[in-house]
């Protein structure tokens, strides 16, 4: 089939290079010419493992094309994508400029039957704002052109995103009930048709609930995170250990052992802006949601229990105290740095005095460009900064190191080597990556986050 997405990002190119490796004849827009000219010339724009060599072979055989040119773009595809950012307006409410731009465009260029498939997170409601705005382009050209404005709405996990998206839980399809409307489903069955092989993964319901979904998942698993953090910071004062009560809980069935990890807080680009969409929605319509409102107050709190944990130990001024930091990006496998919490405890340290050198295996070079923009009025904060080799080479002469991102190359490091360079074997467990019996038997003073009853043993 021949596909357009409109948004070359994370779920744009994912989507892209996916449904290409299916056989389908793709165009990728994107306004951003960065982005098309470093994927023209054969490089990727983002870290997501396995896409560099999707994108490498389906741009060998012809089956994808990257270009800022939008009619060229609205020409291509009998399905449209729209997977442009909605990025937090400034009261909270998804900002839809990039989406209603996108239909505009499509508006504006189309001449045929056209299938627009909303991908983008997007409050209940857009796909007649997104219907409106082309309407409105046609009727201003006085051309009429059939179109069908569906919700799809991407579940994929930065960092195992192509393997979400090749091999999906579910697919939510919201269509509606018009003659338009069957046309499109029965396009968008045909497209999705490789994923449903083995068996039906496809929810088709209307394109409201389908658009509400979105915000639900995210809701829920956003609150699940926050509900676990709330714990956490109980047990740590009540003396029991987070861990055992993860275990002792998710064995339930009814409750389940994925997403319970406490830590130090929830980031990226989804979780915490679809949480304050929602809320903002329900305002809208008169309604407050007291328990999202919670979940984001909680992770906000959250974010600063590593810099206050550091606080309480080594006293408020640390002026003269220099902190190791392993990862930066707001999850492991990623070098996202939207929302992280590592920006949140570098903000706290250096604010109070101290000097950090910082390692993450990806997202160095873009928390170098997010960091001087959270910095930019402070240049002395930002040279207070040291951007580590590797992570042995973070340690030296750090007073502690602090984790706030699970990479894999963090959980089992030699430890002898740690105490070694570190100046006292110090270490604060964003995380809660090792055992604190484990460490204490090592002789490093462990600080996890609602653990506290195994490190005082
Ligand atoms: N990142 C995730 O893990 C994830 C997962 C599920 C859903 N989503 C949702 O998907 C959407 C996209 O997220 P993302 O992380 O891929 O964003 P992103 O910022 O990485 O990418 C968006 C891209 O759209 C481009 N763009 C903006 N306006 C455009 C226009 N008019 N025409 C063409 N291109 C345009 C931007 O230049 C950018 O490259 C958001 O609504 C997000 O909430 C994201």
């Amino acid at each position: 089939m021949k596909i357009t997405i409109i948004g070359t990002g994370y779920v744009g190119l994912v989507t892209g290079a996916c449904l290409a490796e299916l056989g389908n004849d793709v165009f990728c827009l994107d306004v951003d010419q960065r982005k098309i000219d470093i994927l023209n010339n054969g490089g990727i724009p983002i870290h997501e493992p396995g896409l560099e060599e999707i994108v490498a072979r389906n741009r060998a055989a012809g089956r994808i094309q990257f270009s800022t040119d939008i009619e060229a773009s609205v020409k291509h595809g009998d399905v449209q994508f729209i997977a442009v950012g909605t990025p937090p307006d400034e009261d909270g409410s998804a900002d839809l400029q990039y989406v209603v731009a996108a239909a505009k465009n499509i508006g504006k260029y189309m001449t045929n039957f056209k299938v627009v498939v909303d991908k983008s997170t997007v409050p209940v409601g857009t796909a007649d704002r997104v219907s409106a705005a082309i309407s409105a382009e046609l009727g201003a050209r006085s051309v009429t052109a059939e179109f069908s404005v569906v919700s799809n709405p991407e579940f994929l996990k930065e960092g195992a995103a192509v393997e979400d998206f090749m091999r999906p839980d579910r697919i939510v399809i919201g269509c509606d009930q018009t003659p338009q409307g069957e046309k499109a489903r029965s396009q968008m069955k045909k497209l999705y048709a490789p994923f449903n092989r083995n068996h039906e993964r496809t929810y088709w319901m209307d394109v409201r609930s389908a658009e509400f979904t979105k915000y639900a998942a995210n809701a829920m698993l956003a609150t699940r995170i926050s509900f676990m953090n709330e714990l956490a910071n109980l047990a740590d004062h009540v003396g029991a250990d987070i861990e055992a009560v993860r275990h002792g809980i998710g064995s339930d069935p009814r409750i389940g052992h994925s997403f319970l990890y406490a830590g130090c807080g929830y980031g990226g680009s989804c979780f915490p802006k679809d949480v304050q969409a929602l809320e903002r929605t329900a305002q809208d319509y008169g309604l407050n949601l007291l328990i999202l409102q919670a979940v984001e107050a909680v992770n906000a709190r959250q974010k600063q229990v590593l810099g206050d944990k550091m606080q309480q130990r080594f006293g408020e001024n640390l002026s003269g105290r220099h902190f190791a930091i392993w990862g930066l990006a707001f999850k492991p496998n990623t070098d996202d740095m939207r929302a992280a919490s590592s920006r949140v405890l570098l903000g706290e340290l250096l604010r109070a005095g101290a000097t950090v050198a910082v390692y993450d295996p990806v997202s160095m070079q873009e928390a170098k460009r997010v960091l001087e923009l959270d910095f930019y009025d402070a240049p002395e904060l930002l040279a207070s900064i040291r951007y580590a080799a590797n992570p042995m080479d973070a340690l030296v002469d750090a007073d502690a190191l602090a984790i706030v991102t699970e990479w894999k190359a963090f959980r089992s490091p030699d430890f002898d080597e740690v105490k070694a360079r570190l100046k006292q074997p110090v270490v604060f467990d964003g995380r809660n990556l090792f055992e604190p019996t484990v460490m204490t038997e090592l002789g490093i003073e462990y600080h996890g986050i609602g653990r506290s009853v195994l490190t005082n043993k």
